[in-house]
């Protein structure tokens, strides 16, 4: 049934004028224009019409089809606005607050340390190192002289990975890697992660180590105290009594281990150090008749619990960031 338009269209025109929200306003677009919508139905109509009143009528429901869209769209346009200026006028910034926190990471004092460490060494003309993780019994014993029977060589305090495989348990391998690739003479440090089956207040199973190395003709005890008394003022920042403590270890002869004198008159182990033993610089074909040298090695996390005076050497690995971040 045809209805007349110009009622429908002043009908629809009142609806968009009153209309205060684009929802309402979309439902206003369907009830019309929508499929199953007013003007929608008389368009329908025309198909079945009288072929006289057909063209008069066809353009009045497009006329009316017209008018009604523009008038959406206007109204539309308006509500965005308004309803722009009704958020900014709602939701206004206090430009009182405080800003938020920007929370920036920190380098793990670990990890600044050996840095440390690095550059004091490098400044004394030492080259860096470095060597696997998993090593194999030749490199982590027995090319360092380390007897089949050596209690270090036990499951209990080594992990294995393979029959001939294991996490290294001291840096010392690199010191045979390093002489195998670079010969004599040669200066180097090797910093890096060690395991150990050992966990407690200040000991874990993973932790790391610094190794020094220096062979050359005419090396001897006093050029390795020379080296160490100044790696340690360098590194704790004052002059500190240090005592060489004659001790064992089956890759150097003489032995030493290294002991600081603390602030209560307390002496503190901090390294092991010892002139190259013989037989490690013959099982690499080297004349220990003309070559000699030093070699130490010394615990990270020992030396930054001595500096900062920290007890428990778990703490460098519970990443708790309240304790991280003071080394900033
Ligand atoms: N490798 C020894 C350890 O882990 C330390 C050391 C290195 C001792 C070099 C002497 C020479 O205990």
């Amino acid at each position: 049934m045809t209805v007349i338009l110009s009622d429908l269209l002043i009908t629809a025109l009142n609806e968009i004028k009153d209309s205060k929200t684009l929802a309402g306003l979309d439902d206003i677009r369907v009830h019309y224009l929508g499929k199953k919508g007013k003007i929608t139905a008389q368009l329908k109509l025309l198909g079945s019409m009288d072929p006289i009143e057909k063209p008069i009528f066809g353009q009045e429901i497009n006329t009316t089809k017209k008018r009604v869209e523009d008038e959406l769209q206007l109204k539309k346009a308006e509500l965005k606005k308004s309803t722009i200026a009704k958020n900014i006028e709602t939701s206004s910034i206090d430009v009182t607050l405080p800003g938020r926190a920007y929370l920036s990471g920190s380098i793990h004092p670990i990890t600044a340390t050996l840095m440390e460490i690095e550059s004091i060494f490098l400044s004394a003309g030492f080259m860096i190192k470095d060597g696997p993780e998993i090593e194999n019994e030749y490199y982590n014993f027995s090319a360092l002289n380390i007897p089949e029977n050596h209690p270090a060589r036990a499951m209990h305090d080594t992990f294995y990975v393979g029959s001939d495989l294991l996490l290294r348990t001291h840096t010392s391998p690199v010191q045979i890697r390093s002489m195998e690739k670079e010969g004599v003479p040669i200066k180097v440090i090797a910093p890096g992660k060690v395991y150990r089956r050992d966990s407690d207040l200040t000991h874990i199973p993973m932790f790391h180590q610094v190794e020094g190395l220096v062979i050359d003709q005419g090396i001897n005890f006093s050029h390795l105290k020379g080296i160490l008394h100044g790696f340690i003022n360098c590194f704790f920042e004052k002059e500190l009594e240090l005592r060489f403590r004659p001790s064992y270890f089956p890759f150097t002869e003489p032995s030493a281990e290294v002991d600081i004198l603390s602030e209560d008159g307390k002496w503190l182990e901090i390294l092991g150090c010892g002139m190259v033993h013989p037989k490690v610089l013959e099982n690499l074909d080297l004349d220990s008749e003309i070559y000699t040298g030093y070699a130490f090695g010394m615990g990270v996390e020992r030396l930054v619990m001595l500096k900062y005076d920290i007890k428990d050497i778990r703490v460098f690995y519970e990443n708790d960031l309240n304790f991280i971040s003071q080394f900033n």
